[in-house]
């Protein structure tokens, strides 16, 4: 499953997403929801670390209290919770929420779908991929907030550009209901719209955004309801979002994004920065 052909290699350069069902298995994904279930237990999250996630440029840099803890987590497992889930004391609100959507920077060496990402790495024809973030999205119910319209790329920033690509895959069904992913097929190919950069150490707020995000067009986005265990391969330019879940299902995705680190430089000015400790590590080893 690992392998695409060519006309998936053509549908995925015309769409800039490629869906590819059954790349894990149901036992693979079961195993991987296991293993979180077993890091969130033991998570440790100070007050004034307790981050809500945001995609929303305004809230972002609202967020940015504890600049720190995003911005130093290039190299660690970072919490990030639902928008609402704490109260106005920083608590957490009671039973309902503890659950709260998270984000968790998770080491990819430490899972199933690596034999199998790098297999597809190599059918996409890339050199040498680095792993620049990974992320555990939870997407619970009735709190899992949407996601609005973006493009990878402006947080993720390269020269040149089309070499970030992201691997997608749900551990649970991803339906309209419980926010699957929307793209704009084909928007891939006309550069980034904004930039979210980094300010100079010590500034508040940490980031800042160059440029704006232009006001889709909603007819122009299709739903992309998938599986357990299919993989959404996303190219850093395609513009694509989710909404929110509303259901009373949860949507679990684990989530990465390679660079093409041949002939690339990686903006200094990325949120994200690699470290002397802990450089973004080869996906293939
Ligand atoms: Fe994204």
């Amino acid at each position: 499953m690992a392998c695409l052909s060519s006309s998936q290699l053509q549908k995925f350069r015309e769409d800039g997403f490629l869906v590819l069902e059954g790349f894990l298995s149901a036992e693979e994904c079961v195993a991987m929801q296991q293993r979180i279930g077993k890091i969130v237990a033991e998570m440790d999250v100070p007050p004034h670390c307790r981050t809500e996630f945001s995609t929303h440029e305004e809230e972002q840099l609202r967020a940015q209290g504890s600049t720190d803890y995003f911005l130093s987590s290039g190299d660690k497992i970072r919490f990030f919770f639902e928008k609402g889930v704490f109260d106005e004391k920083g608590l957490e609100r009671g039973p309902q929420s503890w659950r709260g959507d998270m984000e968790i920077s998770w080491s990819l060496q430490r899972n199933p779908s690596t034999k199998l990402a790098m297999a597809l790495a190599r059918s996409l024809g890339l050199q040498m991929p680095v792993v620049v973030q990974s992320m555990y999205i939870f997407k619970q119910p009735h709190i899992g907030g949407e996601v609005f319209p973006h493009q990878d790329a402006s947080f993720l920033y390269t020269e040149p550009l089309g070499r970030v690509l992201g691997m997608w895959i749900a551990l649970e069904d991803a339906t309209l209901e419980n926010g699957c992913l929307w793209f704009i097929p084909g928007s891939h190919t006309s550069g980034v719209s904004r930039r979210m950069v980094r300010a100079p150490a010590g500034s508040a707020p940490g980031t800042s955004f160059l440029g704006s995000e232009p006001a889709w067009d909603n007819s122009l986005f299709v739903p992309t309801p998938v599986r357990r265990g299919a993989l959404v391969l996303i190219h850093g330019e395609v513009v694509h979002k989710s909404k929110q879940n509303l259901s009373d299902r949860s949507r679990q995705v684990y989530t990465f994004h390679l660079m093409e680190a041949s002939g690339t430089t990686w903006s200094p000015e990325n949120w994200l920065q690699p470290t002397a400790e802990l450089p973004f590590p080869p996906l293939y080893t």
